[in-house]
């Protein structure tokens, strides 16, 4: 039998205690085992990362999540500034930066916006996996695999029930990660990681 896959959940979230879907998310995966997860914004307030701390966290998972809101069709402002300082040369990619080869990421996201209008001839012109392309293009020079994200849309509309049932979707998702039952060759075909979770 093959290992489990250790997942490292990095929250971005600066509102979390106004957050509706995210909290929920969360919930739903705090007590799988081999699941890290770190609430960003409550580590680093002051947007100053121990680098070896995170770096060294990257090292002992097989895949990472970026989980956050979408805000103006990318993430809150701390990922980025998590991206700038710790994906550092010479570490995650150049010449002899090859530390995370291998490694999957996978971002998981909540948007305001409908599915229906993130696609061509749609309200927001692009699709989701369009508009991650940044977050996608980092991660390949990274040596690493981009997974299909996992997405709830239309948070707004979302009632209770909505919201628990995105929870659990979630953990089902992330469950099949760690056990690796997706094919490779299959899961990249996907738009979303929710499409594969049955
Ligand atoms: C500053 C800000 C920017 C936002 N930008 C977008 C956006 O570009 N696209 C979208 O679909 N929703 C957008 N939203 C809606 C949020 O994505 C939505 O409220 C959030 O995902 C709900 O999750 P939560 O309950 O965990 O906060 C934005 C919300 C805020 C506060």
């Amino acid at each position: 039998m093959t290992e489990r896959q250790r997942i490292m959940v990095l929250l971005f979230h600066p509102l979390l205690h106004k957050s509706r879907v995210n909290r929920e998310l969360l919930r739903s995966i705090q007590d799988l085992e081999g699941v890290t997860i770190r609430n960003m914004y409550d580590l680093y307030p002051d947007f100053h990362f121990d680098l070896k701390v995170e770096q060294n966290l990257l090292l002992s998972h097989d895949i990472i999540v970026w989980q956050h809101p979408f805000y103006w069709y990318s993430s809150p402002p701390l990922l980025k500034e998590w991206i700038d300082v710790v994906l550092e040369h010479g570490f995650a990619y150049g010449r002899e930066g090859r530390a995370l080869a291998g490694k999957k990421v996978m971002t998981a996201i909540s948007s305001g916006g409908r599915r229906e209008v993130y696609q061509e001839g749609g309200m927001r012109k692009y699709s989701i996996r369009q508009l991650l392309a940044p977050f996608e293009l980092t991660v390949t020079l990274c040596n690493m695999t981009y997974l299909p994200p996992f997405v709830v849309h239309g948070t707004h509309m979302l009632d209770e029930n909505g919201i628990g049932r995105a929870a659990a979707q979630y953990r089902k998702g992330l469950l099949s990660l760690m056990d690796g039952i997706y094919d490779e060759g299959e899961i990249s075909k996907h738009d979303y990681l929710n499409d594969l979770i049955t």
